[in-house]
């Protein structure tokens, strides 16, 4: 197969869950071919179609039940947070100290742990939905009791899917903000602009067009060519031109603050969405 396979630790792994989420990271395990798509094991709760279409787009092997996992070095939950309990209580049985990996928003490592009683090893994991795309973001934090060989080989499997940053846990909350709600406050800023333009006298369709490949080609500059976005915008604003006048008004309305409070809000809600869903539980 391989782009780097033979270098990964996991060679089997088994997916709880059939939904999106799933689905993103099996497309990344196979079509970086980074794992034998029969080695990749998928349980769902009831929907039989989703397993048999990633199955049929992937080729993956499709369980009915839990006993598969204990054959297997990596257990990946992809289930939604509430429903979290109840697929690490099925798979326990199974596991035999190989790491559970967990993409559920806002559970915690403790939490994950506290459900398997210890047995295995935990990650917690926050993508955000370009990873549907193979070109996402995710935090990862891991529990103890991970070898390096095994950290590793979660953020080369995660590393298919986008950009991977180990992060304290303390710091989920924060990544929540920035690259979980990112998508949609982007897109929010992109909204005003072709709101903007459509104003201007463009159609939206060629606003659209002209903006994504602003976006695009924006990203593309800053990574190739090393640039802090400060430099970048520095490099296109002439004193008196024309990006000059639309930034200056963009300070004098204070964007600068306005991005610090929504992401500063975002955290917040993180945090206390954490906690509703602990203080649930218990
Ligand atoms: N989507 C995103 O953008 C995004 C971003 C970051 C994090 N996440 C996290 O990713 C997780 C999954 O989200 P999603 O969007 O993929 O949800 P989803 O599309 O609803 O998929 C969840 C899947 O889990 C299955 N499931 C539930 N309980 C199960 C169990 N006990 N055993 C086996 N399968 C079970 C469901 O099966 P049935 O359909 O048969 O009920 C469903 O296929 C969530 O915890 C979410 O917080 C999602």
């Amino acid at each position: 197969m391989q782009n780097g396979a033979e270098n990964c630790v996991y060679k089997e792994i088994f997916v709880i869950g059939a939904g999106a989420m799933a689905e993103a990271f099996i497309r990344g395990m196979t079509e970086r071919k980074v794992l034998n798509p029969e080695k990749i094991h998928v349980v769902n709760r009831s929907r039989a179609e989703r397993t048999e279409l990633l199955s049929a787009l992937y080729g993956v092997t499709i369980e009915t039940s839990f006993e598969p996992a204990a054959e297997t070095d990596l257990v990946v939950v992809a289930v939604k947070p509430a429903d979290v309990a109840t697929a690490l209580a099925a798979v326990q049985p199974f596991l035999h100290g190989q790491p559970v990996l967990s993409v559920a928003a806002g559970v915690t490592l403790n939490y994950l742990s506290e459900q398997i009683s210890g047995c295995s090893p935990v990650v917690r994991t926050m993508p955000n939905i370009p990873v549907a795309v193979l070109a996402g973001s995710t935090a990862v934090s891991f529990s103890d009791g991970l070898s390096e060989e095994q950290r590793q080989g979660i953020v080369f499997l995660l590393g298919q899917l986008g950009e991977v940053v180990e992060i304290p846990e303390d710091m989920m909350g924060a990544a929540t903000a920035l690259s979980g709600s990112g998508p949609g406050f982007v897109s929010y800023f992109l909204e005003a602009m072709e709101n903007a333009a459509v104003s201007l006298g463009f159609s939206p369709e060629m606003a659209r067009k002209l903006l994504l490949q602003t976006v695009v080609g924006t990203a593309k500059t800053l990574g190739e060519w090393g640039l802090s976005p400060a430099e970048l915008r520095q490099r296109v604003t002439s004193p008196g031109g024309t990006t000059h006048a639309g930034v200056s008004v963009m300070n004098e309305k204070d964007l600068g603050s306005t991005v610090l409070e929504a992401l500063r809000a975002a955290a917040a809600r993180s945090a206390e969405m954490g906690q509703q869903y602990a203080a649930m539980k218990k």
